[in-house]
């Protein structure tokens, strides 16, 4: 049985490396793991591969930054001959991010079946590039792996086939819960000068809120307002960096913003400690609204929707927009203690990869490897 995975941006590192490992348990299944290069800078990948415990991938796209045709274009022709190569049994892809349409894509020209981590989530804003990539890989998915019951509803409205969808819970739950450990030894508090509990964390990166200066100045002076009460953490997303450092009003609110801790983008286990420790966590991620939920730490959500509704509905998670209005009156509202408690979704248990690999075999072993 020949797998192979592909990773690319920064939120997919988590997602695969659990099902690589259990994978690796059974003896007759040969995986194969591809690097688009989407996301290269060692901050944004190499730090997960140690991380995570990842083996070096068997091949490197190299795709690089571009617009949304360049980037997919190139991973696209350069993930042709890899699986022409390798025709493995099945591709493995994750989430949302231009990496998994554009080899999708590829693999369903050359009949080999995908597998789809972290299937069925909608935002229904198809100004999204996320929601498009979603849709159009579910689309063509052979097998669909749900984290929640309300992915599973989304496909069912969209008239897939509910035999390839399989509700496994959450993949990146599992790369949590192993980490804890060792997150804990994490020395980045001491580094960054905060206290556990005592400082809100903060990240930025959609298009919608960085890329057009009014709206990411909006949010700055958000932060101003917080910082006033508790040391914000700021790690810098490249795409975020790049526009502060492009504008020079932006550049110097955030010098002057005084208890505001800068720094680059950080790598999982330091993250997921800063995150683990955090009084509140402000975000317009993914990703991390499950990791909250996950550690039961207060999130706002600046955004005006999520394709996570079950860290809204079940979690901790509150969707705050991006009206400071709005933020502000919730983030002091979490500062004095009466932060979203909530619960973990169902299967959110450490042992999705479980699952999607007893799904995998089971479907290669049926096509007679
Ligand atoms: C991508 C995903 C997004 C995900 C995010 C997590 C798509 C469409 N978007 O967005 O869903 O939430 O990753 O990080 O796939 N850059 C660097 N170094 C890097 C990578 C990027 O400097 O290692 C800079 C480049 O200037 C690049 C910009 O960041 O142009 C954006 O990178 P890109 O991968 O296009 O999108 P993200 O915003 O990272």
């Amino acid at each position: 049985m020949k797998i192979l995975h592909v990773v690319g941006a920064r939120p997919n590192f988590m997602k695969v490396a659990p099902v690589l490992a259990e994978l690796k348990k059974v003896p007759r299944v040969e995986q194969i793991l591809v690097h688009t290069g989407q996301h290269y800078d060692p901050n944004m990948s190499d730090v997960f591969f140690q991380d995570l415990g990842m083996p070096a991938p068997d091949a490197h796209l190299g795709a690089g930054s571009g617009t949304h045709a360049q980037q997919t274009a190139k991973m696209m022709v350069e993930v042709e001959p890899v699986l022409m190569r390798h025709r493995p049994d099945v591709v493995v892809v994750a989430g949302d991010v231009n990496s998994t349409i554009a080899v999708a894509l590829v693999a369903t020209k050359l009949w080999i079946p995908v597998a789809h981590i972290e299937s069925g989530l909608r935002t229904f804003d198809w100004r999204m590039p996320e929601e498009v990539n979603r849709v159009l890989t579910d689309r063509i998915a052979e097998m669909l792996f749900t984290p929640s019951r309300d992915a599973d509803e989304n496909l069912q409205r969209e008239g897939i086939d509910m035999s390839r969808v399989h509700f496994v819970g959450n993949v990146m739950i599992d790369s949590l819960q192993a980490a804890l450990p060792r997150a804990r030894e994490s020395r980045i508090h001491e580094r960054l000068g905060v206290h556990k509990g005592g400082y809100a964390l903060v990240t930025l990166h959609r298009p919608s809120n960085v890329d057009e200066p009014a709206a990411l100045e909006k949010l700055l002076a958000v932060l101003a307002e917080i910082s006033g009460r508790v040391p914000v953490v700021f790690p810098l997303h490249p795409r975020t960096r790049a526009r502060v450092e492009a504008d020079a009003s932006l550049r110097e609110r955030l010098e002057r913003t005084r208890g505001l801790k800068l720094t680059d983008a950080i790598g999982y286990l330091d993250f997921l400690a800063l995150t683990a420790n955090a009084r509140l966590v402000i975000t317009d991620s993914g990703g991390i609204q499950e990791e909250t939920t996950a550690l039961g730490v207060p999130c706002l959500t600046v955004r005006k929707n999520t394709e996570r509704p079950v860290t809204v509905e079940i979690g901790t998670n509150t969707l705050v927009g991006t009206d400071p209005a709005q933020i502000v009156p919730a983030a002091i509202e979490v500062l004095e203690g009466r932060g979203k408690k909530g619960r973990v979704p169902e299967l959110w248990d450490g042992r999705a990869a479980e699952r999607i690999a007893r799904v995998l075999v089971r479907f290669c072993e049926e096509r007679g490897r």
